[in-house]
């Protein structure tokens, strides 16, 4: 099946998409993203992917050509033409194409641009590694200074990913100058000792993460003490547990970190509970 994707506006067969050269998405990664899981054909948190977007584009000055309720339609419809059941939809707005390269913003009568596509992730609810977990290495952080904006400049997540494939293992950590860890490649990051769950808390340097938010929700509901404070990879390495979250991932235990196993070598508990009740839950709320 030939996956049917989004351009400002057109649903085209994906061989047929085209941006310009001179859109700033590609010239100057000038451009921010969201990506929304789906399950069972419907989509999670959608609503607070859309006010994360708002967010980061009005941080960098970037007015959306798309209202909410057209973003909205248009997910769906991607949905339903290419028959997904779970996975995820990749969104992107950039401050579009103003004709040639230069380093200042264009005016604002240059519209931003627009894609979205699926991506078909089959056993995603189900997902292999979370019943094995995630092997994790630690590197410093080396991004820029508002990853709060989630702006398509993913090289160093992505340097940060072959890091671990390198070194046999499933993703990276970041850690800051102080040693203290900020978050995954592209995930939030988060240790378990006893009943409380503690995670970095929001600031510039960290993506505020929608599956963080519901997920904290759901732990402090269940009885979890959550903690908002940054964690060395040492203290996650004596940890009960460790895990991650993200949209792709939505809850995923951490084995191993440096070499070294995190707890018992096995996803524990707590990561796995906080799984089934995040995937519960979000079915339940998925539009
Ligand atoms: N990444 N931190 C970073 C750096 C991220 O890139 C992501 C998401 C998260 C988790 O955010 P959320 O829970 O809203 O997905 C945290 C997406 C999934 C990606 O780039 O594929």
């Amino acid at each position: 099946m030939i996956r049917t994707v989004y351009v400002n506006g057109d649903y085209l067969p994906e061989g047929e998409a085209k941006v310009s050269i001179f859109d700033r998405g590609f010239l100057m990664a000038d451009g921010v993203y969201e990506v929304t899981s789906v399950l069972d054909g419907k989509l999670i948190d959608f609503d607070g992917h859309v006010k994360r977007l708002w967010r980061s584009l009005a941080e960098l000055e970037m007015t959306s050509p798309i209202s909410e309720a057209e973003l909205l339609a248009m997910h769906r419809e991607l949905v339903v033409r290419n028959g997904i059941d779970q996975g995820m939809i990749y969104l992107q707005i950039t401050r579009g194409n103003p004709g040639d390269r230069s380093f200042l913003f264009p005016d604002a009568s240059v519209p931003g641009t627009v894609v979205a596509f699926t991506q078909d992730v089959p056993n995603m609810a189900d997902a292999p590694a979370a019943k094995t977990g995630h092997k994790i290495i630690t590197i410093p952080d080396l991004r820029w200074g508002r990853v709060d904006i989630k702006t398509v400049q993913l090289l160093y997540p992505s340097i940060g990913k072959m890091a671990a494939k390198k070194a046999g293992a499933d993703d990276s950590w970041l850690v800051d100058e102080q040693g203290l860890v900020t978050e995954g490649t592209s995930n939030n990051a988060y240790i378990v000792k006893g009943n409380r769950i503690i995670t970095r808390a929001l600031g510039n340097d960290i993506l505020h993460g929608i599956t963080r938010a519901a997920v904290l929700r759901f732990a402090a509901e269940a009885q979890f003490e959550v903690e908002e404070r940054p964690f060395t990879p040492t203290e996650a390495q004596g940890a009960d547990e460790a895990f991650s979250t993200a949209a792709s991932i939505f809850v995923m235990p951490v084995v191993e970190l440096d070499g070294k196993p995190v707890g018992t070598g096995k996803p524990g508990p707590v990561a796995t509970r906080l799984r089934e009740i995040y995937l519960d839950e979000m079915r339940k709320a998925a539009i």
